[in-house]
């Protein structure tokens, strides 16, 4: 089976990770920390930038940062992953689920100004397979009406809108680094913070709600328990790992688009629906899918490559048609597009160094899956 994904191998993090267990300074912001943050910082502009455990713990951050209360709504995509809405969810928000772009699987952004009422806190857009938003409208959108926007980039690392990095546009933007990421290390991921005022509060928060980062700078004589906060950082051994990825970050992108050109090639006779990428998005090829005719299209062929040794997959079933979506959350207007766009997509394997001839071989079997089951 060629499989989905395959977490990256370079020879340099056993270096980078031996070297750290050495030094016995394997607990957080320790060396690596500091170079990943350094090097994201330098890219992407933020702020500031903080190492997290994962994109969850930075939703989850981002969410006590804006003071989400019960009652709050927080507007955002169902077709997402389920922290998207659980870490606003946790602060007692009910998640307000508006459609998406048939084109982009993103946000659509002109369904965002009709789902705010009183009580909406947030906007939270997912960058889908890191195809940026509409960032431009969304940011009109919510200057309008004064509400912060959380930039889920969990897939987004690399990719840009206009120029800007994804994730430095809203009030907040998060990363993943988890494995199936485009730069991982094991469980992992950032927040970045783009307004100034929310800064000593994230490293209060990130460090158990007390005030230790501002003793390692020796601007307080001992650190002490001052806010609600909890454990947001994660081990040196994992930034080590991410350390060593950053550093040829360029090239991992490079491949991944050969790749994801490959597909496109291979797949654009197909009479089936690619990706699509507005002009002013500049994508990190995240992923890989296609969107067949329907949802029994999609079970037929998905059977039939997967019998034949592709590890294609599908994601995400919408949130709100989900047991926690209906607690939790409520759709705002039509489903035009969430339930039935969802139903029509299959992701390709899609990793760092796959062969050009694994790419001809998944085209192949996906061609003929198409053929086959024609429905
Ligand atoms: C859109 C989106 N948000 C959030 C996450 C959660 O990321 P993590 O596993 O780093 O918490 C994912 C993970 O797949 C994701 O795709």
């Amino acid at each position: 089976m060629i499989p989905f994904n395959k977490a990256i191998y370079l020879k340099k993090a056993e270096t980078y990770i031996g070297e750290t267990l050495k030094s016995s300074k394997i607990a957080g912001d320790g060396k690596y920390t500091r170079l990943c943050t350094e090097w994201m910082e330098q890219r992407f502009s933020a702020k500031k930038i903080l190492l997290t455990t994962s994109c969850t713990a930075a939703l989850e951050m981002s969410a006590i940062l804006l003071d989400i209360k019960p009652g709050d709504e927080v507007i955002m995509p169902s077709y997402t992953f389920v922290t998207t809405a659980n870490a606003f969810v946790l602060r007692g928000a009910k998640a307000v689920f508006v459609d998406i772009r048939p084109d982009t699987m993103n946000i659509d952004e002109t369904k965002i100004e009709a789902a705010i009422t009183k009580n909406t806190k947030a906007i939270v857009v997912v960058h889908y397979a890191g195809v940026s938003c509409e960032m431009d409208r969304i940011m009109e959108i919510a200057g309008k009406y004064h509400l912060p926007v959380v930039e889920d980039a969990a897939q987004a690392v690399m990719s840009r809108y206009k120029g800007a990095a994804c994730g430095t546009i809203g009030t907040f933007g998060c990363y993943s680094f988890h494995e199936t990421k485009n730069y991982t290390m094991g469980e992992g991921g950032a927040l970045l913070i783009n307004q100034e005022e929310y800064i000593e509060r994230a490293e209060i928060l990130r460090e158990k709600g007390t005030n230790r980062a501002r003793f390692f700078r020796g601007m307080v004589d001992k650190y002490s328990w001052v806010d609600i906060g909890s454990s947001y950082l994660p081990s040196e051994l994992n930034a080590a790992l991410l350390y060593a990825q950053l550093e040829i970050a360029d090239e991992i992108n490079q491949n991944r688009l050969r790749t994801w050109e490959a597909y496109e090639r291979g797949l654009r006779s197909l009479p089936v629906d690619l990706p699509f990428v507005p002009q002013e998005c500049l994508h990190n090829s995240h992923m890989f899918y296609m969107k067949v005719k329907n949802y029994i299209q999609r079970q037929k062929a998905l059977r039939y490559v997967r019998e034949h040794g592709v590890g294609a997959v599908f994601h995400y079933v919408p949130l709100h048609s989900s047991v926690g979506g209906g607690k939790f959350g409520t759709f705002v207007g039509e489903d035009r597009y969430t339930t039935k766009e969802s139903d029509r997509l299959i992701r390709l394997p899609m990793w760092y160094g796959i062969s050009e001839e694994e790419v001809e071989e998944i085209v192949g079997k996906v061609s003929d899956a198409i053929e086959r089951c024609g429905n």
